[in-house]
C-alpha cells in the first residue's frame, strides 16, 4: 500500500506527455552546466545544432563559437549573439571540516543562493551541495527576518572533513558550481520552468532561425554567435565581435518580465505570453534608432506582437556589437522572463516562437540596401 501510494505520488510529478522537438532542444540548453568560463557542455550542443546548418564553424580566443551562415558574395554581416553562460559560483577553499566556501560568478541575489541544491563541477564528475541555512529553532526574533549574506555561507557536501572533500569527492580551489535545477513543463501548462534562461533561450531562439535560414538563404551573411563570459560583463561578445566585424547586431536575450506580484511597470514593463520585447534603455546601451523602427515594422507585417523594455539595470552583449570597429547599428530582442538569475525561471512557449519569427523576419529584410540605410546618419 505505502509503495503503490509513493509510485502515485511520483507519476504526478512527471511531465503528463511527450516533449516535442522545441522542448527538448530547451531542456537539454537549460539542464546543461556552463558558469561564467566554463561553457563547454554548452557550447558542444549549440556546435551540434549549428554545425550542419552553418557554412563554417569557428571559435575566438575567449571560446565564444562562431557559426557562419555565407550570403552572397560582398553581402552584410549580421551578427546574432546569445550567451552560453549562467550565474554560477567557484570553489573558494575547503574548510578543515570539509565546508566548501565560494567566489560567485554574476549578479546573484543573497537571497537566492541560501539553502539551494548546487552541482560541484569536479574532474571526477559532478559532487551534490546545499548552501546550508541555520535553523529557526535557535534565532531570535530579529535574525529570523535578516538576509543571510553570501560571504557566511557555504556548501554542505556531506563531507566528513577537508581531506575527504578533496581526495574522494575531488573537490579543489576554482572548480566551477553550477544550480540544480531541472527543465519541466509547469503543471502541463504553457509556462516552462528552467534554470538559466538567462540566456539558453536566446541560444534556443538562434538555432531555430538558424534553422529557418538555412532552408530559405537570406541576402545577408549570417554569423550565430554563442558568446562565453556575458554574466561577468559581456567579456565574450567584446572579442567575437572584433572577430566578426558586423554590420548590425542583433542581441538575443532574456527580457525582465514583470507581471507577478511585487514587481511593477516602473521597473520593467513586459509580461510573458504578450509577445517578444525589444529594449530602449538599459545600463548598456540604446539600440540605434532606425534598427528599432526596421524591427517594429518587420513585427508589425508579420502580425507579431511586441513589447518594448526600459530598464534603469542590466547589460547585455548588445552593447559590445554596438561599439566595435567604427559602431554597427545593434539591437536587444528578449523572451520575457520571470524570476530572473535565480534557481527557477519561467518562460512561454508561445513567445519563444514569436520571437523565432521576429528574428527570421528581420534578417531576411537585412540586404544590401537596407543595411546601408541603417548605417546611415545623413
Ligand atoms: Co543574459
Amino acid at each position: 500500500m505505502k509503495r503503490l501510494l509513493l509510485c502515485l505520488a511520483l507519476a504526478s510529478l512527471a511531465p503528463a506527455r511527450d516533449l516535442d522537438r522545441i522542448e527538448k532542444l530547451l531542456e537539454e540548453l537549460t539542464n546543461a552546466h556552463g558558469p561564467s568560463g566554463f561553457e563547454g557542455p554548452v557550447r558542444a550542443i549549440v556546435r551540434r545544432e549549428l554545425a550542419p546548418l552553418a557554412t563554417r564553424t569557428e571559435t575566438d580566443g575567449l571560446g565564444s563559437l562562431i557559426s557562419v551562415l555565407e550570403g552572397p558574395a560582398g553581402s552584410p554581416r549580421v551578427m546574432m549573439a546569445a550567451h552560453m553562460d549562467e550565474l554560477g559560483m567557484l570553489v573558494k577553499y575547503i574548510t578543515p571540516d570539509g565546508f566548501v566556501k565560494f567566489q560567485t560568478l554574476g549578479g546573484w541575489l543573497d537571497q537566492g543562493l541560501i539553502s539551494q541544491r548546487f552541482l560541484i563541477l569536479t574532474r571526477k564528475g559532478p559532487v551534490l551541495g546545499i548552501t546550508g541555512l541555520k535553523t529557526p529553532h535557535v534565532m531570535g526574533q530579529a535574525e529570523r527576518t535578516r538576509v543571510f549574506e553570501r560571504d557566511k555561507m557555504f556548501l554542505d557536501v556531506g563531507a566528513t572533513n577537508k581531506q575527504d572533500a578533496e581526495e574522494r569527492l575531488g573537490i579543489r580551489p576554482g572548480d566551477p558550481i553550477a544550480p540544480d535545477s531541472r527543465f519541466t513543463p509547469l503543471n502541463d501548462g504553457k509556462l516552462y520552468l528552467a534554470k538559466a534562461w538567462d540566456d539558453r533561450v536566446g541560444l534556443g531562439v538562434m538555432i531555430e532561425v538558424m534553422r529557418r535560414l538555412k532552408q530559405n538563404p537570406p541576402p545577408a551573411s549570417v554569423y550565430a554567435v554563442a558568446t562565453v563570459q556575458e554574466e561577468i560583463g559581456l567579456r565574450g561578445a567584446h572579442t567575437s565581435a572584433y572577430q566578426v566585424k558586423p554590420d548590425i547586431g542583433l542581441s538575443i536575450e532574456v527580457g525582465v518580465a514583470s507581471d507577478y506580484p511585487g514587481i511593477s511597470m516602473d521597473e520593467a514593463q513586459e509580461r510573458v505570453g504578450a509577445g517578444p520585447g525589444v529594449f530602449l534603455h538599459d545600463s548598456s546601451m540604446l539600440p540605434n534608432v532606425k534598427l528599432r523602427d526596421f524591427v517594429a515594422g518587420a513585427a508589425r507585417d508579420k502580425g507579431i506582437p511586441l513589447q518594448y523594455e526600459l530598464l534603469s539595470g542590466y547589460g547585455e552583449d548588445g552593447a559590445e556589437m554596438q561599439k566595435v570597429y567604427g559602431g554597427a547599428p545593434s539591437i536587444n530582442i528578449s523572451v520575457p522572463t520571470r524570476y530572473l538569475h535565480n534557481h527557477n525561471g519561467l518562460l512561454s512557449r508561445a513567445d519563444f516562437d514569436r520571437a523565432v519569427d521576429l528574428v527570421t523576419e528581420v534578417i531576411r529584410r537585412l540586404d544590401a540596401g537596407a543595411v546601408q540605410r541603417l548605417k546611415s546618419f545623413d
